[in-house]
């Protein structure tokens, strides 16, 4: 078997790509370790940027979007019970879009099914070959045969624990890690959300989040120890916890109810460079993870995608290999300000087990500037809707 771009990975960067790839006559496989319905059950962040929100309308895929997504002009970011309200349209004449991942996934899988692109799922013992020659290939079993595909490219794009990264030789790449010392506890219920827009809670007893994925559906989130299990964690010790961070004036409102999915995710950044090796690239969780403070994941993986499928166009369209030569070079540049902006907010938003007093004034220092001070309010806000690609 022979095409032009093999994608490993059916996660939102694979497909995201291989939309791009597919609308500019690009050949391209996508392989998947699961099957759809597991890739769709996955939970992950529901905040999308306009870069992300762009892509997604110009790609054809922004009309089940625009009719159940939540444009979102601004965010709260609040100490105990001190709230300040960040104004997007505001300081950066643009919004987020709030829109599960699961629905963005969910788009994607059914454009690509219409257009009839090649998902093999449930692939196992991937290896990329060659990737240094003009003439890289794959190699992956599937129930129980082995199968062979020759490219000329391929994106690795299958996230944080793939293969991908690892067929750069260690010696060629640096990896850069920050471990942080609590998780989120996360929670998804069918109650109305407290607040319109997102709350970002710091609070004497840690950080909680308010997010929401539609009028009916809530996702919240409170800090726990790294180490908890979700399971010691019952409804109704949820949410006290969540009532006793977040303001008053919401704690007082909150609609309650039984969870729909209850989870603990760690808090890392790590990054890869470079994000390329020879004929292998690397998109999204493949090469960096960010904490969630600030909802970068989906978005800077989506900003790597721009960067590929645009550099992918250039060689085949336009004959031109100079982007494909430049393509880590460039998602770093904006991967790094993306890190810099998830590992500033989950400082300042959350309570760290070996805090001193010194640490915590100068948290309270930094919101309180923050709250007097438009410019550092627009520096948020421009970070937060994502810069510029
Ligand atoms: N072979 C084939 N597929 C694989 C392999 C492998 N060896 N290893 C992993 N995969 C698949 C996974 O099953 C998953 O569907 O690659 C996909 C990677 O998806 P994500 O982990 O979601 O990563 P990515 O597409 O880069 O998404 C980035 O979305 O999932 C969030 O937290 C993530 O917000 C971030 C963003
Ligand atoms: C979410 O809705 O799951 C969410 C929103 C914002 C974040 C992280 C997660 O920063």
């Amino acid at each position: 078997m022979r095409t032009q771009v093999v994608i490993v990975g059916g996660g939102p960067s694979g497909l995201l790509l291989g939309q791009h790839l597919t609308k500019a006559g690009i050949d391209n496989v996508i392989l998947e370790r699961q099957n759809k319905e597991y890739v769709l059950g996955r939970i992950r962040a529901g905040v999308l940027e306009i870069g992300t929100v762009n892509q997604l309308r110009d790609l054809g895929l922004g009309a089940r979007m625009a009719a159940e997504g939540y444009v979102h002009n601004g965010t709260v970011i609040s100490y105990n019970d001190e709230q300040i309200r960040v104004d997007f349209a505001k300081h950066t004449e643009s919004t987020v879009m709030v829109y599960g991942q699961t629905e963005v996934t969910k788009d994607l899988y059914d454009a690509r099914d219409a257009d009839g692109t090649q998902t093999i799922y449930e692939v196992d013992d991937v290896e990329i070959c060659d990737a240094k020659t003009n003439a890289p290939f794959v190699i992956f079993s599937q129930g129980g045969r082995s199968y062979r595909i020759a490219c000329d490219f391929i994106a690795g794009c299958d996230g944080f624990h793939g293969v991908s990264r690892q067929a750069i030789p260690i010696k060629a790449r640096t990896e850069f890690e920050k471990v942080y010392p609590f998780g989120w506890l996360g929670i998804l219920s069918e109650t109305p959300p407290v607040h319109h827009e997102l709350i970002y809670a710091n609070s004497d007893a840690g950080f909680a989040l308010c997010s929401m994925r539609n009028a009916g559906l809530s996702r919240y989130y409170v800090q726990c120890d790294a180490s908890d299990d979700p399971a010691r964690w019952s409804d109704q010790a949820f949410w006290d916890e969540l009532r006793r961070r977040i303001p008053e004036e919401f704690a007082d409102i909150i609609e309650t109810g039984p969870f729909i999915e209850k989870s603990i995710a760690p808090l890392r950044s790590f990054v890869c460079e470079p994000m390329q090796w020879g004929r292998l690239f690397l998109c999204g969780d493949a090469a960096h993870i960010v904490p969630p403070t600030g909802a970068k994941g989906l978005n800077t993986a989506a900003s790597d995608v721009y960067y590929l499928a645009g550099a992918l166009i250039q060689h085949y369209v336009h004959a031109d290999p100079q982007a494909v030569a430049e393509y880590s070079e460039r998602a770093l540049a904006r991967v790094w300000k993306a890190e810099r902006f998830s590992w500033w907010m989950t400082k300042l938003l959350h309570h760290f087990p070996n805090q001193t007093d010194f640490d915590s004034r100068m948290q309270q220092a930094e919101i309180a500037f923050l709250r007097t001070n438009d410019a550092a309010q627009a520096v948020l806000a421009q970070n937060y809707v994502g810069l510029p690609y």
